[in-house]
Parts: C-alpha cells; structure tokens; sequence
C-alpha cells in the first residue's frame, strides 16, 4: 500500500501533450538496466533490495545496540557526513518533537550529531556541551577516513575515556564502517567496539536503510521496523512491473526530466513543515551527488515554507524562469492546535477564529502553489498521509528509486561521485599532507 501520491497536473500543463508518456520506453529501460544490473555504477545497486531484505536479525541486533546505549547514555553524538549523516538526522527530525532536545523527559537520549564540518568553535562548543555529560558515539564512515569525521571522531573518543573511562567508553562507542579497511575499521576491531557494516555495494547517500541510518534512528527511540516496512512497500509500488502511469518513480524520474529538457534546470524541494529541513538536506545530496556530472544535471534547490516565502518568495515568483517545484505535502498533522481569538483583533485575524492552524497553512501551500504556477513555475506535489516512521520509509525509497531512474534518464552514473575528490586533494595539498608534495608545489603556485 502507497501512503505516498504524486500528483503532477500543474507540471505537465508546462510541457507538450504526450510528452510523459512518450517517455516511457526510456523509463522502462532505466527501470530493466537497474533492476537487471546492467547501468553504469552496477556495483553499487545494493540499495535498490535492502529494504525487503533486511533481515530480521540484523533489526534485532541493531535494537539491541541501540538498547545498550540508550541504557547508558543520555546523550548520543552520531559523527559522520554526508551519506553518513544526513539520513539518519533527516529522519529523526521529521519523527521527532521539534523541541526534543531542550526536553529532559528522561526517555531518549539527546541526540547530536558531529563530524560534519571542520568548525574549531563547533567542536569546542561541543566538548563543553558534553562535559559532565554521560555521552556515547556513533561513529559512521564508510572510508573510515574522511577528514571531517575522523577529527571528531579523535575528539569525541579521548573526551569519552577521559569522562567515563575506558571499559565504560568501549561499551558506548559503536563503529559503522567498511568490513575490512578504513581507520575506523582499524580502531573499533582494536579496542573492541561493537561495529557494523556498510556493505560494499551500498553508496553513501543511498546507505540510511543500512545500520547508518538504523542505529540513530533506533536510539532515538523510533520504530525501524516500520521505517524498513514503509520502504519495502515503496519498493514494491515502484518495481518495474507497476504500470508507467502507477508507478510513483517512474512518473515523478519522467516528469522532472521532461521539464530539465523543456529549459527548468533548477528543481526545489519545498515543505510546510519545519521538521522536514533535513529530508530537503538528505534529498539535496541524493539527487546533487547522482546527477551533477559531465556537465549535467538538475540543480537540487531546497526552501522551508512559508517561512522562506518571507526571503525566497520573491525570486521564485519572479526570478528566472528556469525552475520548476517539488512540494512534500503533509496530509495529516499529528497535533492539535486552534487559532485564537483575540479581543481587540488588531491583526484582523478573528476571521481565522477556530480554524484548525494546519488549515490555514494548507491554503497557504494551495494559494501559493497556484500563484507560482501563474508565474511560470511548474510544479509537482508529493502528498504523504503523516509524519510516521512507515510513511517516511516510503517517501526515502519513492525519492532513491526516482534518483536511480532519473540519473540513467540523464545518461550518468547516478552511483559515483568522483567530484567530491577535487577539494580533498586540494586542501591536502594546502596542508601538506605526506605524499602530496607535487600538489602542493602546484597549488602554491596558483595562490
Ligand atoms: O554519498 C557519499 O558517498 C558521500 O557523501 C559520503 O557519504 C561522505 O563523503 C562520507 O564518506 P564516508 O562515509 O566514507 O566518511
């Protein structure tokens, strides 16, 4: 079952008739090459399964880790970056109560996450946070050497043994890592760390259905059964054998593309729902890290609503008409909450009186919809039921099939990323990393 519907009329009425479904060969053939294993990147197809596979062993275990440490932690510093990272906070924060982490309810840990920046007032301001804390680490990094992590990760680890120990601190540090090489590899088999492992044929950004994103989500307290379970069905309601016109990826891959070829060059994701900042992040780098390659690709753009109708509003009213929007709509809130009355009614707003809040901001999101399409803007609707760990698991799997299928319509390989390379070698090179020493001269010798 689908608690995802795409509703895509006011993006079509933007491009000649019969131009989705004259794309339909092609998404077809996306669809056989990914699920036959014959696309560019096939050696890293390992998410298009992972959801209906999982086993019911690998869930428990991660539970029980997650048990561990929310026995002995309040708080849980999760230290990763990018597909290491963005998942697993994208969804604990559309899961979670927006003030979470100001509440001291006893019941889950404070979740933080670090890792994901080279900030020395970060780091500092977080080893004060933690002091006096009883703090465990999820340190997640597939290469187990990417520079932002592992910093953190030394930080993180020394203040851990120094605050609780070193039996305590090799009970409430878990690696998740390559199953072989990697610093962090090294480290956890050496001070004996529960670990995990992300597998080979997984990619980053498609790794929050892995124990990357599980374990976090677990420890804050969340339902990873029923994350997995909405996936799997999403994985179902995308297969290959669900008509062109049924199939949520294959109609939200064609539709996208279609305006990419129509001149829309930039896609933003919208939502009117605070907590889904972070699912726009995790969709950034889903869809900019598979697509922006040989010179290609929708430019992945991301605004919270209505608040940055107040900023954005007016560029995508009126700026360059060479976008179009995708809106995660949320159909059901899960509180309640009623517009006041006011005696004096200075603002004028009595009017609204009684009016469920999320009334108001549907026909904020249905008036704005409208005058962006009457701007010029076209524009696609992802409608999800609620905010549940089911309904997210499908809405993760609906925006990774769509990613797969969308980078082959490009002509990519949505799996690979070697641009992310350059700043690396560039910054090694400025450091003077040993064994850079050629690229340092060079480097030097542009500044
Ligand atoms: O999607 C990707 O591959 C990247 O964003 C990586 O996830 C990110 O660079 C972190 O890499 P690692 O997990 O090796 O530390």
């Amino acid at each position: 079952m689908s608690n995802i519907q795409i509703d895509s009329s006011k993006a079509v009425s933007f491009l000649s008739e019969n131009t989705i479904a004259s794309l339909e060969p092609r998404v077809k053939a996306a669809q056989k090459a990914l699920e036959e294993g014959t696309c560019p990147g096939n050696d890293f197809l390992g998410w298009m399964h992972l959801a209906s596979e999982t086993s019911p062993e690998l869930l428990a275990d991660i539970k029980e880790t997650a048990n561990v440490l929310r026995e002995n932690c309040d708080t849980i510093v999760v230290a990763g970056i990018g597909g290491s990272y963005l998942g697993a906070r994208a969804i604990i924060e559309a899961l979670s109560n927006s003030f979470q982490w100001l509440i001291n309810d006893g019941k889950n840990p404070v979740i933080l996450f670090a890792g994901n920046n080279i900030s020395e007032d970060y780091l500092s301001e977080l080893t004060l946070f933690l002091k006096n804390r009883k703090f465990g680490v999820i340190n997640i990094s597939k290469s187990g050497t990417t520079t932002e992590t592992a910093l953190a990760f030394r930080l993180l680890r020394k203040q851990c043994e120094e605050q609780r120990g070193i039996e305590t601190a090799r009970k409430v540090i878990v690696a998740i890592t390559d199953a072989k090489k990697g610093a962090a590899r090294t480290t956890a088999d050496k001070e004996g760390y529960k670990s995990f492992i992300i597998p080979d044929n997984v990619g980053g950004r498609f790794s929050v259905l892995t124990p990357v994103g599980l374990l976090p989500i677990a420890c804050a307290g969340f339902d990873i059964e029923a994350l997995v379970k909405g996936a799997a069905d999403m994985e179902r309601a995308c297969a290959p054998s669900v008509p062109f016109n049924e199939n949520p990826a294959e109609q939200y891959a064609a539709t996208r593309f279609a305006l990419y070829q129509a001149g829309k060059k930039i896609e933003i994701l919208a939502n009117y729902q605070p907590k889904l900042h972070f699912m726009n992040e995790w969709w950034k780098q889903l869809y900019g890290e598979s697509e922006g390659k040989d010179g290609k690709g929708i430019f992945p753009a991301a605004v919270d609503l209505t608040t940055d109708l107040h900023s954005m509003g007016q560029w995508i009213q009126e700026g360059e008409r060479t976008v179009f929007e995708t809106v995660i709509s949320v159909e059901n809130p899960n509180a309640n909450v009623l517009f006041p009355h006011d005696e004096e009614n200075l603002d004028g707003l009595n009017f609204l009186e009684g009016k469920h809040v999320d009334e108001v901001n549907k026909m904020a999101e249905l008036g704005t919809r409208l005058a962006h399409v009457d701007g010029g803007v076209p524009n696609l609707r992802i409608v999800m039921e609620k905010l549940d760990e089911y309904t997210i698991g499908q809405l993760i799997y609906f925006f990774e099939r769509g990613c797969g299928i969308s980078g082959l319509l490009l002509e990519v390989n949505p799996f690979n990323q070697p641009g992310v390379e350059a700043y690396k070698k560039n910054m090694f090179a400025l450091l003077g990393k040993p064994g850079y020493e050629n690229e340092t001269a060079a480097i030097k010798a542009r500044i």
